[in-house]
């Protein structure tokens, strides 16, 4: 079937792009090589940009501004120490309690794993979604690793019932990722208990202002990062999936961590005892230096410092008994509950401006390379959603059991380095 744009919708958004000064988008409207289809079809995408959002973040990033709403009231900031549970400290009967009463969540239903793999995974440079990456183990997918996980963790519970699993993908990447799964036969996991859902785009800006094209009839797209999340999932009707199963605590982490504990009955306790919206697993910096954010009381809320805004001094900062003051590492593994997840989604998160460097069509209507970075790309981090709560819970675990990320090609965090912790773990029986 033909669509057909109306010379009224035409005209509506003629306008529309002008007053934002976007005319340059509809350049290759005329070019005979399209059709009616691939004409209807770019319009609508440019009819679903909230141009409105992408003018107030260009002029943020132009500016050089921090993003709004991140923990600043325009004051100063203060950055203070948190405190942190060292699970490594914690009593035999402390831990007992803990396991227990996640172990009672789980079997009542009250628990689902959420894994974000919406990511591009550009360092990695593997042709396909990052989850469909083989690192060289038994699992031969880092999605087959979660669900191995998962399903080992239900058939050693009270009642041996599947833990909900919900995975985000971008629309870059969900056609493929659904089809995988369906390929592999969901990993043995029962489809009813596992739904995608796709985080937004939004559209990359020139350094001067201009929307960037990829194509002709193309407007160069970014995943809205893994911040997009909260907004994904109240959009999605994620949330009012998980309430309507009765799940209260709903874990949060990434594909890239083969050692990561989707289901981990002490954390999913320890959770419930702090009584917080949202808790986080942390673990010592290897050093100093390590490119790691670390969590934080930022004006006096929970927060992560990222690495590249920390100072020497308090990166170097040690205390009395010589740990490191702001050391314990945020690794993307967080659980909040699910009434915390429906507020963050329906208010958002703000964005921070990343850099990059992407192909774009020039004066000449060509596709372009540029030799240096030339736009800026816009991504919500989740960790700006602790900041929301007056208090958190953060349980410091051993990077050996729950940390080793597949970022990079080769050296390191890369699948060699993972493939080695992984099977290290597995002989040590902590794969559970
Ligand atoms: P990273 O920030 O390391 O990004 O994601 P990435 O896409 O995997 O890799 P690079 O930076 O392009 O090389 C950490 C986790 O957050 C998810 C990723 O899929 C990964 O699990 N993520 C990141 C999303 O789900 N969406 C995003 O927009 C960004």
């Amino acid at each position: 079937m033909t669509a057909i744009i109306s010379a009224m919708e035409l005209d509506l958004i003629k306008k529309k792009l002008e007053a934002y000064g976007q005319s340059r988008l509809l350049e290759g409207l005329g070019d005979p090589r399209f059709c009616d289809d691939c004409r209807a079809e770019f319009i609508k995408k440019l009819e679903g940009i909230d141009f409105d959002l992408v003018r107030r973040l260009y002029e943020q990033a132009a500016a050089g501004a921090s993003p709004a709403g991140a923990g600043t009231d325009g004051g100063p900031e203060q950055i203070a120490p948190i405190p942190v549970t060292d699970s490594g400290k914690l009593t035999p009967e402390q831990r007992g309690q803990y396991i227990a009463a996640g172990e009672a969540i789980i079997a009542r239903g009250e628990f689902a794993a959420v894994t974000m793999a919406g990511g591009q995974g550009t360092r990695l440079g593997h042709n396909g979604p990052k989850g469909t990456y083989d690192i060289g183990v038994a699992e031969h997918s880092l999605f087959e690793i979660q669900a191995s996980r998962l399903l080992r963790r239900a058939a050693c519970s009270a009642n041996g019932r599947q833990i909900p699993w919900y995975i985000m993908t971008s629309e870059e990447n969900d056609a493929a990722t659904r089809e995988f799964f369906a390929l592999h036969g969901y990993f043995g996991y029962d489809p009813a208990n596992v739904r995608f859902f796709t985080q937004f785009m939004l559209p990359m800006v020139a350094f001067d202002g201009g929307i960037v094209r990829d194509g002709p009839l193309s407007v160069k797209m970014g995943a809205d990062g893994h911040g997009g999340i909260f907004r994904a999932m109240h959009a999605h009707g994620i949330t009012a999936d998980m309430k309507a199963r009765g799940v209260k605590y709903v874990f949060i982490g990434g594909i890239d961590n083969v050692l990561v504990k989707l289901c981990d009955p002490l954390f999913i306790g320890f959770t419930a005892a702090c009584g917080t919206p949202c808790a986080g697993k942390s673990l010592i910096k290897r050093d100093p230096y390590e490119k790691a954010g670390v969590f934080c009381l930022r004006n006096g809320r929970p927060s992560v410092i990222e690495y590249t805004e920390i100072s020497k001094e308090m990166a170097e900062a040690r205390d009395a008994r010589g740990e490191f003051v702001y050391g314990d590492a945020h690794i993307l593994c967080n659980m909040f509950t699910v009434d915390a997840l429906d507020a963050a989604g329906s208010e958002g998160l703000p964005y921070h401006v990343a850099v990059k460097k992407t192909k774009y069509i020039d004066d000449r209507g060509q596709l372009a390379e540029p030799a240096a970075p030339n736009a800026y790309k816009f991504e919500a981090f989740i960790f700006d959603a602790f900041s929301r709560a007056d208090n958190m819970g953060i349980l410091r675990v051993r990077r050996e059991d729950e940390f080793a990320p597949v970022k990079n090609r080769e050296g390191e965090d890369s699948p060699d380095t993972a493939r080695a912790l992984y099977e290290s773990a597995r002989e040590r029986g902590a794969l559970d």
